[in-house]
């Protein structure tokens, strides 16, 4: 068993993304007050924290990570009293609270960013982002070729004081996201004040939004890689002008003397988690360790397919990795970020290919685009998401679960293109559907839509969600809902659990994977078409769908007591 002053290396994170969660002033969008109100449920479910995604004062350009103000709460989201009621009644019932840290830009509608659209160039307001002379005669093309990862060119140009068109400015996201400079003194200064606001005000950690882009090569080069305009790129690479610069690691070791001096607060040293996607893995998990942050989101878990071959090297490796630095490993099946995976596993194609080496050459560039065109089968990727849940759980380390991942959510692939709203879906026309499927309001109660939310939610629910919103779940002991808390129950309980080590189970087929923890405990999935036979001598203690007699269908885990 852990520490509890280390209670973050096996804890189970719900992630909550405000705006869907739960609606307590009844407007037809998630609130703070919605998210107390739903306390008793995360209790129940079981989990050990939350991660709330950004609660600031926003324009919602890009779902809130657009900050116009890091030290206070959307007025959509509630006040500061009501974040502050939330943590306290989080941590009355031994949750613990972390919130979304955005860093590598704000909005646009910042007081900063406003000071700096009304101050000459080179002044030092618009040292504070990354302001340039344009290219060309007239200063008419862009500084870089740099693409934004929304889509088209990461450089806007403003439009000066006097009325013409003049410097440009840097946005690696949307044009209201302006990208911070991080080699001006005063932005490093600004953050640490924000994080000892928020550790102040008694929150647990921060999950750091795009952690691996705060820094860019202070030459702004063009960068050598060559990438799709229309769709932007996520794709990290070797020798990247705006990836994983040096610099990123010094600013996150001082983050962690910061977080590392409220040792001695009741609350203990306060964490982080990184959203990085540095790649291969063994460049990413330079970001966690001691002096380092302390956990990544391991989004090769997430990318995964839904194969025992796949899944078994990707564990292997991630586990090794992460071993090698001291750090646990996370596991992702999901955010606000990707198709739901009751969705993706339903789907002919479901993840990239995983060898020993990493992702295979040929799926390794896979994107939203290329696996959304594939049609679904939702009650099979719903099957498969169950037992994928178990594996999970039953991982060495730290888990997130997304809201909704306890429901099976599916992704709701046909929303109309009028109620969209996410950048990436406009700045390429529509050619992908971009992230709101996966961000509809959750099904509470009820048996049509709002579901629980007080009026027409910001994106429509589905009809059919009526069979599994929260409330229908509730009593049925072989919902999704149920098997989520008895895992959860047991992860609580059963010492194996959570941290140390994990042994495989090497006597199976390519179709199974099975492995112990210790002490007594095995995880048993079964990926192939046809049922396997319980290994002799073993109890059930929990199963992702019904056993056919004393065997394990197809797509089915179960959780075994030896
Ligand atoms: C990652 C966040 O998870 C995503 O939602 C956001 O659009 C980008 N970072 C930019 O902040």
């Amino acid at each position: 068993m852990t520490a509890e002053s280390e209670w973050w290396r096996q804890a189970v994170v719900y992630q909550i993304y405000p705006r869907s969660f739960a609606d307590g002033n009844g407007d037809g969008e998630g609130d703070i007050r919605g998210m107390i109100e739903k306390l008793p449920y995360l209790e129940q479910l079981g989990v050990d924290a939350v991660w709330v995604s950004p609660w600031y004062p926003s324009p919602m350009a890009d779902g809130g990570y657009d900050v116009s103000d890091y030290r206070d709460i959307d007025p959509r989201f509630g006040t500061l009293a009501d974040a502050d009621e939330f943590i306290a009644d989080a941590h009355a019932r031994g949750l613990r609270v972390i919130i979304d840290l955005v860093p590598n830009h704000s909005s646009d509608q910042h007081p900063w960013f406003q000071a700096a659209l009304t101050a000459p160039p080179g002044s030092l307001d618009r040292a504070r982002y990354h302001f340039r002379d344009g290219r060309g005669e007239d200063g008419n093309l862009p500084p870089n070729n740099w693409p934004s990862l929304f889509g088209g060119s990461a450089w806007e140009r403003v439009t000066e004081p006097d009325g013409k068109p003049g410097q440009w400015y840097l946005h690696m996201f949307a044009p209201e996201q302006p990208d911070w400079n991080w080699d001006n003194p005063e932005v490093v200064e600004e953050f640490d004040s924000i994080l000892r606001f928020w550790f102040d005000r008694g929150i647990d950690g921060l999950r750091v939004d795009v952690a691996d882009a705060l820094v860019k090569d202070r030459d702004l080069p063009d960068t050598p890689q060559e990438h799709d305009s229309e769709y932007g790129t996520w794709k990290r690479f070797e020798g990247s002008p705006f990836w994983d610069q040096p610099g990123v690691l010094l600013i996150q070791q001082r983050w962690r003397v910061i977080a590392d001096s409220y040792a001695d607060s009741p609350q203990g040293a306060r964490v982080f988690c990184s959203e990085a996607n540095a790649d291969p893995l063994e460049k990413l998990v330079r970001y966690v360790g001691p002096g380092q942050l302390h956990s990544t989101f391991n989004f090769d878990h997430l990318h995964s397919e839904w194969t025992a071959s796949s899944l078994r090297h990707m564990i292997d490796r991630s586990i090794t990795a992460h071993q090698a630095v001291s750090a646990p490993t996370t596991w992702v099946l999901g955010n606000h970020d990707s198709a739901r995976v009751a969705s993706r596993y339903g789907k002919p194609i479901t993840g990239r290919v995983y060898t020993t080496l990493g992702a295979s050459e040929e799926t390794k560039h896979w994107g939203a685009e290329d696996l959304e065109r594939q049609p679904t089968d939702v009650a099979l990727g719903r099957r498969r998401a169950r037992a994928a849940a178990l594996l999970e759980l039953a991982l060495p380390g730290g888990a997130y679960i997304y809201q909704g991942e306890e429901l099976g959510l599916n992704e709701v692939e046909d929303l109309p293109a009028a109620v969209m709203q996410d950048p990436s879906f406009f700045r390429n026309h529509g050619k992908i559907r971009g992230r709101d499927g996966c961000r509809v309001p959750l099904p509470w109660s009820g048996t049509e839509p709002p579901f629980g939310f007080g009026a027409d939610t910001w994106l429509p629910q589905p009809a059919d969600w009526a069979q599994i919103t929260a409330e229908a779940q509730d009593g049925d002991p072989s919902s999704t809902l149920n098997v989520y808390r008895a895992a959860l129950a047991l992860r609580r309980t059963l010492p194996a659990l959570g941290e140390g080590r994990l042994l495989w189970d090497e006597s199976w087929g390519p179709d199974v994977l099975c492995f112990d923890r210790e002490p007594g405990v095995s995880c048993l999935v079964n990926f192939g078409a046809d049922p396997v036979a319980l290994p002799a001598g073993t109890r059930v203690l929990v199963a992702s769908g019904e056993l056919v007699g004393e065997s394990v269908p197809s797509d089915v885990a179960v959780w075994l007591a030896r």
